[in-house]
């Protein structure tokens, strides 16, 4: 019989050590070794046994076989029934495949996946819910005015009993809710523990591999933005969809961190109402302050996030600071590239900054991560500063270097055209991207710049 040995793990990234140390060497935190004790062989052996045994999935050992005689016709998807999660899934489910679908709680995960359930056609789903009872459940898809086509519910946290339930009931998909509250009896710790997780995620992708099933997890998310428990759930499954945005605000992003079947560029955009999620087709139209008086410390940005152009509002508030020290402090931007454009705009343009209080906010609690977006930060920065409006008809995409050059951008071509079709006259683009470009948008009147201070020349005179 294998001994029980112990080993030390890291909650937070799963590495593991035989002696406890201070500092995990795979991430780099600070006491997060926790003490486990584990038969290793014993227990993983007897788990795969398991599986076929609830399962009664029949044995089979792979054997190597010739890549030349191995048949790949493009593997049917199952549609979802929503657009939006299909298109970032890149298609579809991929029959067999494992996803993971991680987010803040309270996000909509969800209402995400039950929504899309409810409304999926033909298909036999089993929702596992973990965290829920029948009757919450019920008054969500009430709340969403979907009723239950074929959908079983089932509130159950041993996943042993959920494999029996596959077993009898043979659904087409698995939705897990979640992940963190599913626990094996056979392995010895608790809900949401590192080993836990990690041995139910390896189950379920067996099941999933083995019988064709694709299966979705939901995961949570740390306050350090990462998926709780430990880095190798996300290696272990084959598609990381992540679902952000602002809790207190109406639109979500659902995008694809990792795609064995696809690509991670794709992106969907949700709207969170009363009656559930529903996807924004044009994002530009929602995410603009739409007529109203012209306000100072406002630029409008051509971003582009995963390969979506929109038009976002950059709102930058700058005020003499009250206290010693001034304030910066930014919403869905990076901060640190916000103090490294205020230190250009000092050391470049002349802008005295130093002893003022700056506040930046992306309107509609998206987070850009675009660098496109830094001449619009700047351009609303002193907008504000100054306290003159800037046109609003101009947009802008530029990158902003560290000596106050302006780098062009990625797909220029894009951003023009979806800052011409809703209607703007004029837009600033880095004189780098003119080289090849064909303008097909004689409507909107291109205005290249080469530094912030031209760009600033072009905006307020
Ligand atoms: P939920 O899907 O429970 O989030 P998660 O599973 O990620 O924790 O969503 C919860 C929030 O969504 C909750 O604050 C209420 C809100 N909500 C709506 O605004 N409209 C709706 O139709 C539903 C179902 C929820
Ligand atoms: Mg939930």
């Amino acid at each position: 019989m294998a001994k029980t040995k112990t080993v030390y793990v890291c909650t937070e990234c799963g590495q593991d050590s035989p002696k406890w140390i201070g500092r995990c060497p795979g991430c780099g935190q600070w006491n997060t070794m926790k003490e486990l004790t584990v038969a290793p062989s014993k227990a993983s052996d007897s788990i795969t046994q398991s599986l076929h045994v609830l399962t009664g999935m029949e044995r089979h050992a792979p054997k190597p076989v010739l890549l030349s005689t191995v048949k790949a016709e493009k593997e049917p998807r199952y549609l979802t029934s929503d657009a939006e999660l299909d298109r970032v899934l890149g298609g579809g489910l991929v029959p067999g495949s494992l996803t993971l679908l991680g987010g803040e709680p309270g996000i909509g995960k969800s209402t995400l996946l039950l929504q899309t359930a409810l409304r999926m056609q033909g298909r036999k789903l089993l929702y596992v819910s973990g965290e829920e009872s029948e009757r919450q459940i019920k008054l969500r898809a009430d709340r969403i005015a979907l009723h239950a086509n074929d959908l079983l519910l089932l509130c159950e946290t041993r996943l042993e009993q959920v494999f029996a339930h596959i077993k009898n009931t043979c659904p087409d998909v698995v939705i897990i809710d979640s992940i963190q509250t599913m626990a094996l009896e056979s392995v010895d710790a608790s809900p949401g523990a590192v080993t836990q997780i990690r041995e139910c995620a390896a189950m379920l992708l067996k099941f999933a591999k083995e019988s064709g099933v694709p299966v979705i997890l939901v995961g949570h998310i740390t306050k350090e933005g990462t998926i709780a428990g430990p880095k190798v759930l996300e290696h272990i499954v084959d598609t990381v969809l992540q679902f952000e945005g602002d809790r207190h605000n109406m639109y979500r992003i659902l995008r694809s961190i990792k795609n064995r079947f696809g690509s991670t560029a794709e992106l969907g955009i949700y709207e969170m109402r009363g009656d559930g999620l529903h996807p924004v087709d044009n994002p530009s139209e929602l995410l603009l302050t739409q007529g109203g008086a012209q306000l100072s410390g406002i630029a409008i940005a051509a971003a582009i996030e995963g390969i979506r152009p929109f038009l976002i509002e950059t709102q930058a508030l700058v005020s003499t600071a009250a206290y010693g020290t001034p304030q910066r402090s930014a919403t869905g931007f990076d901060l640190r590239r916000l103090n490294m454009l205020l230190a250009v705009l000092e050391k470049r343009v002349g802008f005295k900054l130093a002893q003022k209080d700056v506040f930046l906010n992306i309107a509609g609690g998206l987070r850009v991560t675009d660098p496109a977006i830094d001449l619009s930060v700047i351009a609303a920065i002193l907008s504000s500063n100054v306290d003159t409006a800037i046109e609003h008809n101009i947009c802008m995409a530029g990158e902003v270097g560290l000596s106050g050059e302006i780098r062009p951008v990625s797909r220029i071509g894009q951003r023009i055209s979806e800052a011409a079709k809703l209607g703007f006259s004029s837009i600033l683009i880095p004189e780098g991207n003119l080289k090849g470009l064909e303008i097909k948008n004689a409507s909107i009147e291109i205005i290249p710049v080469n530094r912030v201070e031209a760009a600033l020349r072009s905006l307020f005179g």
